[in-house]
């Protein structure tokens, strides 16, 4: 895999217009782009097939979690838009991520990655204490991706915390997206940990979800250049 290919560009906007533009911008600089709730929910398909229209990889952020059949049924759907890749909570339990992966295995070989979110970043420890959860959130975090895992799922959404452990427990053909990355050079925003490009490759990162870094720059294919530079040579490899 070429370095750029592991970059996913979250448009995180509800200007369809903005989105196609940037997707333009950035097409051959990244390897993709990544739709979620907020686009979906104000653009829906149509806006989705505007962006995915500019040609590159859509990974769509939908973050399915509901009862089995609901969520078949939810990816079934999903499918008719081909995204690269797709995800659902692993929180909704082995029944629901086998009925998922079924599901996503009838597109064949158009088959979505399809990734499994296990505790969501904004969750701490007490979080988990006041849901009634008593294991640690590590152990809760490798507990729900190895389920993902025997479910038929091809990888999770982690934190560049849980990277290793994740390796570690899920083999290395399991993909690992991470978000919450930041280049040495650009702003933090509203992240409590960050890593850098370089960094969550050397550890294990299949893919990167990166947003403001490089869609809020004066110029945002020469950041995703600069980030791609970062990580050459470490990402090539993989
Ligand atoms: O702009 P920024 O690089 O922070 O964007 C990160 C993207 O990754 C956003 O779309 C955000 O919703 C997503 N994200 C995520 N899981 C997290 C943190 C961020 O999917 N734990």
């Amino acid at each position: 895999m070429k370095a750029s290919d592991r970059i996913f560009v979250a448009l995180d906007t509800v200007d369809v217009e903005r989105a196609v533009a940037l997707s333009e911008q950035l097409r051959g600089a990244i390897g993709g782009v990544k739709i979620g709730k907020e686009f979906f929910t104000a653009c829906g398909p149509q806006g989705y097939r505007r962006v995915a229209d500019v040609g590159m990889p859509v990974f769509l952020d939908l973050k399915f979690h509901d009862i089995p059949n609901t969520v078949a049924g939810a990816v079934r759907a999903a499918l008719k838009l081909k995204p690269f890749m797709l995800n659902v909570h692993a929180s909704g339990g082995a029944a629901m991520l086998r009925a998922a992966a079924d599901a996503a295995a009838e597109a064949g070989d158009e088959r979505p990655i399809l990734l499994a979110v296990t505790v969501l970043t904004s969750l701490s420890a007490p979080d988990l204490a006041v849901m009634g959860i008593g294991t640690s959130l590590p152990q809760q975090v490798t507990r729900l991706a190895t389920m993902a895992r025997d479910c038929g799922l091809d990888g999770v959404v982690c934190s560049c915390a849980e990277l290793m452990a994740l390796r570690g427990a899920c083999g290395p053909g399991f993909k690992l997206v991470v978000p919450g990355i930041r280049p040495s050079w650009s702003v933090i925003d509203d992240h409590k940990r960050t890593i850098s490009p370089a960094d969550a490759i050397a550890l294990g990162a299949d893919y990167l979800v990166i947003g403001r870094p490089i869609t809020h720059a004066d110029n945002p294919a020469e950041a995703a250049q600069r980030i791609c530079d970062e990580i050459a040579g470490l990402a090539d490899a993989g």
